[in-house]
């Protein structure tokens, strides 16, 4: 599929997207968000036929992304109350659909993460940020509230940093990202390719359905008690242990081999 705003690359079974509005910081739009909606329905089913383990999201220019684009969301103010939720409600599935990819997503973060940008990292399963990187729920300093990223972003940092961050639409740092659980590594720019690399290797290392039930299993027993859990956890690991993925990567590991899926393509 092509798209105007998105850039795409397969390289082995790593798929590469790059948001690709630089002069607007990579800001989205209806159509952004459209073309990210349509990417991630591809990426689920390349993920699902085993053609792609790993996404890393990028953003092209000295800026990750912007968040919602300010002169779309200004032009809403003459849409209705219906055509406001609508689209609205087509952004929170675009979230979701990332959020909910069977593979892990990568975020390569440089220069800024703002309002929607910051909702993006948030659904990406690890963050690589620059140094310099600023993040921030800025919404309120525009007089909006970040609602629609809201679940995914309370998922990464939790309440307490929720209520002052989302409060105060203040901007903060990339080592305070990593502090709430929104970045996960922070290097220098320069070095940001070479810290993606080193994640890659790790997941391509691992078993591609194990860590497709392993994603699966955290929002399942996310606040629910070990008891209501048993069940869950129980049937995910005997799945696992019988499947043959699981015996593969259980004889290698006794015979001292490498598993049958990790001679394939690494960084
Ligand atoms: N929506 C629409 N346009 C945006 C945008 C956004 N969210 N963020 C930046 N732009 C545009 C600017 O208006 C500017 O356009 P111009 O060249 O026509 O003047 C262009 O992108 C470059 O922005 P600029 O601020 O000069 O770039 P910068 O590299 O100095 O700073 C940011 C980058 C991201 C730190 C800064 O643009 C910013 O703070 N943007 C607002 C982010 C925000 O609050 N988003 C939340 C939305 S809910």
């Amino acid at each position: 599929m092509s798209y105007t705003f998105l850039r795409t690359e397969r390289d082995g079974p790593i798929e590469r997207l790059t948001l690709n509005r630089p002069e607007v910081r990579n800001a989205f739009d209806e159509q952004v968000i459209a073309e990210l909606a349509a990417w991630a329905a591809d990426a689920r089913a390349a993920a699902t036929r085993g053609e792609v383990r790993v996404v890393v999201i990028a953003g092209a220019g000295k800026t990750f992304c912007a968040g919602a684009d300010v002169a779309w969301m200004a032009k809403t103010v003459s849409y209705t109350v219906e055509e406001n939720r609508r689209d609205a409600t087509a952004m929170s599935r675009m979230f979701a659909a990332i959020d909910a990819l069977p593979v892990p997503v990568i975020g390569r973060v440089q220069g800024a993460a703002l309002g929607g940008g910051a909702g993006l990292a948030a659904v990406c399963d690890i963050v690589v940020a620059d140094t310099d990187a600023l993040f921030g729920f800025t919404e309120t300093k525009l007089g909006i509230l970040p609602a629609v990223i809201s679940p995914f972003a309370l998922a990464k940092i939790g309440r307490s940093a929720a209520r002052e961050l989302f409060l105060t639409g203040a901007r903060f740092s990339a080592a305070r990202a990593k502090e709430i659980g929104l970045v996960h590594a922070v290097v220098p720019a320069a070095e940001l390719d070479t810290a993606v690399d080193g994640y890659l290797r790790e997941i391509l290392a691992a078993g591609p359905e194990a860590i497709a039930s392993a994603k699966a299993l955290i929002p399942e027993v996310w606040r629910r008690n070990v008891d209501d859990a048993t069940a869950i956890t129980a049937a995910a690991i005997a799945a696992r242990r019988v499947s043959a993925e699981g015996q593969e990567g259980l004889r290698a590991f006794l015979e001292k081999r490498a598993p049958a899926w990790s001679g394939r393509k690494r960084p």
